[in-house]
Order: C-alpha cells, then structure tokens, then sequence
C-alpha cells in the first residue's frame, strides 16, 4: 500500500487545527509563516490527510463569493513529500468545491515555487492573470477578490474551471 492509498482526508474544526502547527513551520518561513498561522485559525475550511492516525498534510480552503473558490495553503509535512498527498488533498479541495456549488477555484503560488506550481498543473490549474480575470468579474470585483486571496507581488495566480 502507498502513503497515498494508506491516506484519509477529514475536517479539521477550529478547536483542533493548533495540532496541524507543525506542518506550516516545517513548510513556510517569515511572512508566509505568519500569514498561514494566522489563517489556518480563521479559514472556513481545513482538510488534513491523516497517515496511521497522524496528520502529514493539509489545505486550506475559502469560497470567496458563492461560486468562487480558493486554495489559501496547502503543505505537506517533509518526511511525507513526493508521495501524492497533496494531490490527494487537492483532488479532495475540488471534490469539496464542486459539492458546494462552486464553479471556478484559484490558488496563488510564489512564481519560483516549482513543487507548488508543478502540483496545481497536475489538477488541470492554469496560470492567469489581473486582465483575464477582470475580464469575466470587472476590475472592482477582481480587485476584491486580489485582496481577499492576499495575492502578494512575486506570485502567480492559478485558475481552475470546476465542471
Ligand atoms: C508543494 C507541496 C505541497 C507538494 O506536496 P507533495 O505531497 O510532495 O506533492 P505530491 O507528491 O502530491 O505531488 C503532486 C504533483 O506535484 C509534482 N511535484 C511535487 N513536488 C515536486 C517537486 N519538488 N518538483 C517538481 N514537481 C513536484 C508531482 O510530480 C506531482 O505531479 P504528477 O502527479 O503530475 O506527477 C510540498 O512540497 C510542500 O508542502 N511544500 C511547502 C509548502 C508550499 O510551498 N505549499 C504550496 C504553496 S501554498
């Protein structure tokens, strides 16, 4: 059996997502650390991948508007890379989406952040851009979306159509 076979995928509610602490300090530094901490109290939903009753990965996920939605953070815990979890995760994020009646998933990625970009390309994700996005919600609406995603410069951000 794989990790990823091996893998569930369940809810973490607010009360116990303190535990998944760990995974963001082995995975982010500095701003991002802080930034990630910080939502992983606050986001509506988090999903952990749990392997023999630990957790090894998780996701963080938000539905913008009623049918918009986006991938905050996704990590994996080091000694569990490279074994599709985060695919694992990210195919749970869409399934999650999909039953919510979502229709279009983002995600922001640092633009030399290969692992990232190369996992959200295995999902069918896209990169996009300010121009093309406004194009389908006006540039207010964009704006607003930017700012609730925390699109920071230096980062690309990820589309995905949800059929
Ligand atoms: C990015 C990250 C979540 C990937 O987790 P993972 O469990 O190792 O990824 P998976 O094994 O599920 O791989 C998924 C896909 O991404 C690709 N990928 C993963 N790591 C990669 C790497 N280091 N280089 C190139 N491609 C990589 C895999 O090839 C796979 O694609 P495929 O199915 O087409 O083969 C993990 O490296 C991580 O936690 N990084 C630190 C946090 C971070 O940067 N998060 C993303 C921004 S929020």
């Amino acid at each position: 059996m794989t990790e990823q076979e091996g893998a569930v995928i369940v809810d973490i509610p607010v009360e116990k997502r303190a535990g998944l602490e760990w995974i963001l300090n082995e995975s982010f530094e500095g701003w991002y650390l802080r930034h990630s901490k910080g939502t992983l109290r606050n986001v509506d939903v988090v999903r952990a991948a749990i392997l023999l009753g630990k957790p090894v990965g998780l996701v963080m996920l938000k539905t913008i508007e009623s049918n918009v939605g986006y991938v905050y953070y996704i990590a994996v815990a080091k000694a569990h890379r490279n074994h599709g979890i985060a695919k694992l995760l990210l195919e749970d994020a869409l399934r999650h989406f999909k039953a919510a009646g979502v229709e279009e998933a983002f995600a922001s990625v640092e633009e030399d952040n290969e692992p990232s970009e190369a996992l959200f390309a295995s999902e069918g994700f896209t990169r996009t851009s300010f121009g093309e996005v406004s194009k389908k919600h006006g540039n207010i609406h964009t704006l607003n979306m930017y700012r609730v995603m925390t699109v920071v410069p230096g980062e690309v951000l990820l589309h995905k159509a949800i059929a």
